[in-house]
């Protein structure tokens, strides 16, 4: 059997393969009280034989909110919901990280408590336009946060990180990626802070290393993965010197002796090669268990794998259509095409409907 479909460990949690669930939004919690729900926990169910589920992003306080209907992991409500979804994969023998999810100027007043602005590093509106209730509308111009302000940021990740262990969740992962929040506060093309959160490379990777040694502080470095997207400009993330950012934040990620990093490679959905960023060079500063991610195919995971390029793989797109992926591709089946228009919002539609081969 391919190395891809063996039994592995990824800190301190036993996988039963090198097959990973990507973190998905699907927009589908409680309406009231961003808590996952009883729909939520089946169609995680449906996908337990993964080695490791990522769960979709999360947010850490009503404030980190930037999409309708996305999980949150900061109230009581939200923890039993998340209990919901974390028994039935462990009654099955799975595994499950949760994403941590703030997402900074990617929001709107109408998914803020209080309509109030969305925060960020600078008062920067990203191109391109919020995805709210009523509809996709322009962004606006977002709050730059206080010096002050950020410890109480760092505070709401490691307070999430609680909530997700008492929640059932074997370990968290970071969501440094795709342009939220901590991706916002690393590139300087949306960080144009003057205090110690912007400037040099250094200060701006400040938060994001704070909310790591904060994690790992509670729930234990063997638990906690970060996600990154170096090459991704999702979001409207641009940077002068990406290369020089991250061989900096994976330095310090590979010194701290976290679970995983798990790397977008290229754009995420989009092109895997992005010139100017050499991936396979800043996964070579990362000492630790490596998850590779975007686009990837059988043939593409198990050269990956079988060559230590990759020691996980995880797949997005094609969880969603085929529930049992870890068996298709073991038997080289045909795979499921997801419908894109059932993506994000709605029911069992194109969530909880993709039939398992033997059905
Ligand atoms: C519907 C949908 C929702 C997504 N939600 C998240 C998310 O919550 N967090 C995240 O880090 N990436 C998210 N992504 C990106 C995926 O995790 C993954 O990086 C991307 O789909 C590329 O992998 P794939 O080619 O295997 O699908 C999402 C992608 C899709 C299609």
């Amino acid at each position: 059997m391919e190395k891809l479909f063996q039994p592995a460990k990824l800190g301190s949690t036993q996988l039963s393969s090198r097959v990973v669930m990507a973190p998905l939004t699907r927009s589908r919690a409680n309406h009231e009280s961003d808590a996952p729900t009883e729909m939520n926990a089946r169609y995680y169910a449906q996908r337990a034989s993964a080695g490791l589920i990522i769960s979709e992003a999360s947010q850490i306080s009503p404030q980190g909110k930037g999409y309708p209907w996305t999980p949150g992991i900061y109230s009581e409500e939200q923890v039993a919901g998340w209990k919901l979804v974390t028994d039935a994969i462990h009654e099955q023998g799975g595994k499950i990280f949760i994403q941590l999810w703030h997402v900074g100027r990617i929001s709107h007043p109408s998914l803020q408590k209080g309509g109030i602005l969305p925060v960020a590093p600078s008062a920067l509106k990203p191109a391109g336009l919020a995805f709210t209730e009523s509809g996709m509308v322009e962004f606006e111009t977002p709050r730059a946060l206080d010096t002050s302000e950020i410890p109480g940021i760092v505070e709401d990740y490691r307070k999430a990180a609680e909530n997700a262990m008492r929640a059932g969740f074997d370990g968290v992962e970071i969501h440094g990626a795709n342009g939220y929040l901590l991706d916002q506060f690393m590139r300087d093309g949306s960080n144009k802070r003057t205090d110690d959160y912007g400037g040099s490379i250094e200060n701006r990777s400040r938060l994001l290393l704070e909310v790591v040694d904060a994690i790992c502080a509670e729930i234990g470095a063997d638990k906690v993965g970060v996600r990154l997207s170096p090459a991704s400009s999702v979001n409207d993330m641009k940077d002068s010197d990406p290369m020089a950012l991250f061989s900096h934040v994976i330095e310090a990620l590979s010194k701290r002796r976290i679970a995983y990093l798990h790397m977008v490679e290229g754009v995420t959905r989009g092109p895997r090669e992005v010139e100017g960023i050499d991936i396979e060079k800043l996964r070579s500063r990362f000492e630790g268990a490596y998850i590779a991610n975007n686009c990837y195919d059988r043939d593409l995971a198990i050269s990956a794998v079988e060559s230590g390029r990759a020691d996980f793989v995880a797949f997005g797109r094609p969880f969603i259509s085929n529930p049992d992926l870890v068996e298709r591709l073991k038997r080289n089946a045909a795979l499921a095409v997801p419908d894109q228009s059932t993506f994000y919002g709605g029911g069992e539609a194109g969530y909880t409907d993709y039939p398992a081969l033997e059905d």
